[in-house]
C-alpha cells in the first residue's frame, strides 16, 4: 500500500521534489514533479530517474506545476507532454482598484477560512474548474503550503453560504495568487473581483513589490478579471506538463553519467 510522503531528489546542481497524491476514488496515485528554486534546470536523465521512482511506487501519472520554457526542456525530452499553456500576469500594486466594480450586486462578505472549510473549498473549486482541473485535497494542501505566508478568504452569502474563495501566498517581496474560484451560480456578481482586490491589498500591506498569477490560455473570464484589475502580461510563457505512467518510458538522448537520485 502506497503511503504519501515527500521526497527530494538531487543530482549535481539539479533538485526536485516528487510528491504523491493518492486519489482513493479513482484508485490513482498522481505524482507532482516540482523543480526546486535556485537549482539547475532538470535534465532528461534526472527526470527519467524520477519517472522510474514514481512507477515503482505505483504512480499512474506525473504532473509538473507551471514551468517556464527553460525549465521544461529536459522534462519534455524525458517524454512529458503539454497539458496546458498559461498566461503569466503581474501586478505592481501601485494602483489597486476598489472592491466593487460598476453595477456589481455583491452581497457576499469575506472571512478567514478555517480548516473546517476545506470540504466547501474543494466543492466550489470542482464546480468552478470542472473535474479535469479541480484540486483534490493534496492539491489544496500544495497551494496552501507553497509559500511561507498564506491568506485564505471565503466569500459568504448570508443565505446561500460560501460562494467563493481565494488562496494568496507571499514569500519575501513576491506575492502569488494561488487559487481563485467562484461558484458558477454566483459568477458575474462581483465576488471574484472583491477577492482579488482583497489579495492585492493584503500583499501591499506587507510591502510586497509584485503579485503574480497564472491562468490557462483560453480562460477568458479570469484573464479579463485580472486585466481589469491592473495585472499586465509578463513576457514569458508557462506550461503544465504531464506524463501518464501507463505508457513505456521515453529514452532520453543523454549518454552522460547515470543520474543517481538521493532521498533526503
Ligand atoms: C474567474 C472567476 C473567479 C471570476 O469570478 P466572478 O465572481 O464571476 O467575477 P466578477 O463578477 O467579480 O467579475 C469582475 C470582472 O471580471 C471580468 N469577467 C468576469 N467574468 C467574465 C466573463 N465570463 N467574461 C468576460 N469578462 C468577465 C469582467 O470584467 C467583470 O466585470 P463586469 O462584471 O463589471 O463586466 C470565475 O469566473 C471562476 O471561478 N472561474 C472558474 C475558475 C477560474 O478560472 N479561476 C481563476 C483561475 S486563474
Amino acid at each position: 500500500m502506497f503511503r504519501a510522503h515527500e521526497q527530494v531528489f538531487t543530482w549535481r546542481a539539479e533538485r526536485a521534489r516528487l510528491e504523491p497524491t493518492v486519489d482513493h476514488h479513482r484508485g490513482s496515485v498522481r505524482f507532482s514533479l516540482i523543480p526546486l528554486p535556485g537549482a539547475a534546470p532538470l535534465s532528461a536523465a534526472f527526470v527519467t530517474r524520477c519517472i522510474e521512482h514514481a512507477r515503482q511506487q505505483g504512480g499512474t501519472e506525473i504532473v509538473t506545476p507551471a514551468v517556464t520554457a527553460r525549465e521544461s526542456a529536459g522534462i519534455r525530452d524525458a517524454g512529458f507532454r503539454e497539458r496546458a499553456a498559461l498566461h503569466l500576469l503581474v501586478h505592481d500594486l501601485l494602483d489597486i482598484p476598489g472592491r466593487s466594480g460598476s453595477g456589481s450586486a455583491l452581497r457576499a462578505g469575506h472571512r478567514r477560512a478555517a480548516s473546517a472549510d476545506d470540504e466547501i473549498i474543494l466543492q466550489i473549486d470542482r464546480a468552478a474548474f470542472g473535474p479535469d482541473w479541480c484540486l483534490d485535497s493534496g492539491g489544496l494542501q500544495e497551494a496552501v503550503n507553497a509559500t511561507p505566508r498564506v491568506r485564505i478568504r471565503m466569500a459568504d452569502d448570508p443565505v446561500a453560504g460560501s460562494l467563493g474563495f481565494a488562496i494568496t501566498g507571499r514569500s519575501g517581496r513576491r506575492g502569488y495568487l494561488q487559487r481563485l474560484a467562484v461558484d458558477p451560480a454566483a459568477q458575474r456578481g462581483g465576488i471574484g473581483r472583491s477577492l482579488v482586490v482583497d489579495a492585492l491589498r493584503w500583499n501591499k500591506r506587507w510591502r510586497v513589490a509584485r503579485v503574480v498569477v497564472n491562468t490557462q490560455i483560453g480562460n477568458h473570464a479570469a484573464y479579463e478579471l485580472y486585466r481589469r484589475l491592473g495585472f499586465v502580461d509578463a513576457p514569458i510563457g508557462l506550461y503544465v506538463l504531464h506524463l501518464p505512467l501507463l505508457e513505456p518510458l521515453a529514452q532520453p538522448d543523454s549518454d552522460g553519467p547515470e543520474a543517481t537520485t538521493r532521498q533526503l
